[in-house]
């Protein structure tokens, strides 16, 4: 009870902090573009390795905070909760004036949280929302409602369905439900298809149709395609032919491909994505994709290193949603950015000529 009336305290402390414009912990001296000079230490921890997003997400806001004048400590914590607790707890041990945290589980990081609130430290929750605190002070990610809404959008407009006969089959696919994005992609898409599954001109054969049935724990290829493999043998081997599998991302997407390779030759199926990972992109030239949605990492990380040094230097900061976002405790103020759709036709506009990816690297 005590602990949690200094944390209250604590906390006020920093919102009205905030909103003074002080950002707690050692000011740098400030500098007229947002950027800081004086050793300001920014501490950043990504999720994993593992999917090739979190590497570029890590290795821009790197390169973007050190060329605006910050000291960076930047961590990824192999999807192990644990882990990027720990992590975290060592970026303020070492001296981080802000923390950016993209989170595993976005209500697993308690006392990491705790112990940055105590020391006065902001915190911006990168991509994924932090639930169920109020250590959290901004947020910084694309619409990801929108995500969902492109993919499902692009589902209604290549099948016709306002004026196909179908009825069309169709499987779902959705993310991690530690991640609260996940939820935000599967109703965007669910939410544009939903009247033709009630009407049943979309068919959902294996009949797993909510976030729960269809979710992929940490969004992991191998588990999605295990369950691709499994809906596959029980629900498609006499020969049904399936019209599309609408996976949220391209990590199980990806899981989805390889369990259709091996597990099934009807004719080929719609399957959408988001990323615009290698992989992917590769399979979308390959007609084995028929949609990712790019979300330019580079665009991420150069709003939310403004954000940073907007903090650090007792600018306002820079929000375009103060709705959507609420983490069960407070409402976030969060930027969202523009997610773009892609497919073989636009994907060299988007990501060779903006230098994203090289051609080489799609080969
Ligand atoms: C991100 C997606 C990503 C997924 C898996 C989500 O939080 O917004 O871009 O595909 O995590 O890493």
């Amino acid at each position: 009870m005590k602990k949690r009336l200094l944390s209250v305290i604590l906390a006020a402390g920093m919102t009205i902090g905030l909103l003074a414009g002080c950002g707690g912990a050692a000011q740098p001296a400030s500098t007229s573009d947002g950027g800081a000079k004086g050793g300001s230490k920014v501490g950043v921890s990504m999720p994993t390795k593992d999917l090739q997003r979190w590497n570029q997400d890590g290795a821009n806001m790197e390169k973007e905070l050190k060329a605006a004048g910050f000291d960076v400590d930047l961590q990824f914590a192999s999807n192990d909760v644990q882990t990027q607790v720990s992590q975290i707890e060592n970026m303020i041990s070492s001296g981080a004036n802000v923390l950016v945290i993209a989170a595993i589980e976005g209500s697993s990081l308690g006392e990491a949280l705790d112990m940055a609130k105590e020391a006065n430290i902001p915190v911006i929750a990168y991509d994924r929302l932090i639930m169920n605190s109020d250590a959290v002070s901004y947020y910084a990610t694309f619409d990801n409602y929108k995500v969902g809404t492109v993919q499902g959008t692009y589902v209604k407009d290549t099948l016709d369905l306002d004026n196909a006969a179908g009825p069309f089959n169709i499987e779902f696919t959705a993310g991690d439900p530690g991640d609260n994005n996940a939820g935000f992609f599967f109703n965007g898409a669910y939410d544009v298809l939903k009247d033709y599954v009630d009407s049943g001109k979309l068919n959902v054969v294996s009949g797993q149709k909510t976030f729960e049935e269809v979710a992929t724990p940490t969004w992991a290829t191998e588990v999605a395609q295990n369950r691709a493999e499994n809906i596959l043998s029980s629900y498609y081997a006499d020969g049904t032919e399936l019209d599309v599998w609408l996976c949220s991302n391209d990590s199980t997407a990806l899981g989805v491909e390889n369990a259709l390779a091996a597990n099934y030759s009807g004719k080929y199926p719609i399957i959408t994505g988001q990323d615009c990972d290698i992989e992917n992109t590769k399979n979308m030239i390959a007609g084995k994709q028929s949609m990712s949605v790019f979300k330019d990492t580079r665009t991420l990380a150069s709003q939310v290193v403004k954000m940073v040094g907007q903090i650090l230097n007792n600018q306002t900061v820079d929000v375009n949603d103060t709705k959507t976002y609420d983490n069960g405790v407070k409402v976030v103020p969060s930027f969202l950015c523009e997610p773009v759709f892609a497919d073989a036709n636009n994907y060299k506009t988007i990501l060779i000529d903006s230098g994203y990816y090289t051609e080489d690297q799609l080969k």
